[in-house]
């Protein structure tokens, strides 16, 4: 009698066995796919609300976003859906009030803030926020030294930035406040590109911009993305910037009876 009940314990052991193996291998192929997909940033049902706001008050809720190497995202919304506060959240200005993002693997919570952007990711903004009265070299040299770069010549690598920009020598010495827009969005794109990161997020860059040179600007974030294997995420609502990503992800505003997907 004891040696049936022993055999009928060990024969759901096996299955049991069976079981967790069989999870176990569906978990190392499921990983297998999240490598193969090469996932940079992970955004994990993030929420955030201000801390001036009401306490059902969020500007964005409930965000699951996944972004890979080597490729070029738009995030697309009306005014209002908390594009710059998802901006704010990746580049780790903020932090979520709930969900988390993940980085290479890590959690933004758990790591040196500064560190990471002053070297996985560069910031391109609308206004570009270059100083006028600063040669476009001046400006670059600015931000090697702000992060503390030990580059030989600093001078000849920001010249090497700006031909990757598709700006000639010669603007090198030339002030911002005498570059066009489109110059300037270059150079600023340069910038983001003096200390190499992984990571290029770009609030409505071409905001300011006609539509040719929107295009040209856009084609230097696409060879970025396709060519230098850099995540580009830009926020828009520019249907030419939509129409040149690989990847769109919508942001709808919290009230309404859809949420962001
Ligand atoms: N500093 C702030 N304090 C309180 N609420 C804010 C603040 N900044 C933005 N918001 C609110 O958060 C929501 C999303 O804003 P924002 O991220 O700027 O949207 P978008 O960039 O898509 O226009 C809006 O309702 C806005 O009023
Ligand atoms: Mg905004």
């Amino acid at each position: 009698m004891a040696n049936k009940k022993e055999n009928y314990v060990s024969k759901q052991e096996l299955v049991k066995n069976n079981e967790e193996k069989e999870i176990k291998n569906k978990k190392k192929i499921k990983e297998k796919d999240v490598s193969s997909k090469n996932i940079i940033l992970s955004i994990k049902n993030a929420s955030y609300r201000y801390s001036d706001a009401e306490e059902d008050d969020y500007a964005l809720r409930d965000v699951s976003f996944d972004f890979e190497s080597g490729k070029m995202y738009a995030i697309r919304g009306r005014s209002g859906t908390g594009k710059t506060t998802l901006l704010s959240l990746i580049s780790g200005l903020e932090k979520c009030t709930e969900g988390e993002i993940i980085f290479d693997g890590k959690s933004l919570k758990d790591m040196n803030l500064d560190k990471y952007r002053n070297s996985d990711i560069g910031i391109v903004f609308q206004s570009y926020n270059l100083l006028p009265f600063m040669t476009a070299s001046e400006n670059i040299i600015l931000s090697m030294d702000a992060n503390g770069l030990k580059i030989k010549n600093k001078k000849e690598k920001a010249i090497e930035l700006m031909e990757k920009v598709g700006l000639k020598e010669t603007y090198a010495n030339r002030k911002v406040l005498r570059l066009s827009g489109g110059e300037q969005q270059r150079v600023a794109i340069a910038r983001s590109l003096s200390y190499n990161p992984k990571m290029i997020i770009a609030d409505e860059p071409t905001g300011n911009l006609d539509k040719q040179t929107e295009t040209e600007i856009l084609e230097i974030f696409k060879k970025l993305a396709h060519e230098e294997n850099k995540c580009v995420i830009i926020v828009t609502h520019s249907g030419n910037v939509c129409d040149t990503v690989d990847v769109i992800y919508d942001l709808k505003k919290v009230n309404d009876k859809e949420i962001s997907k």
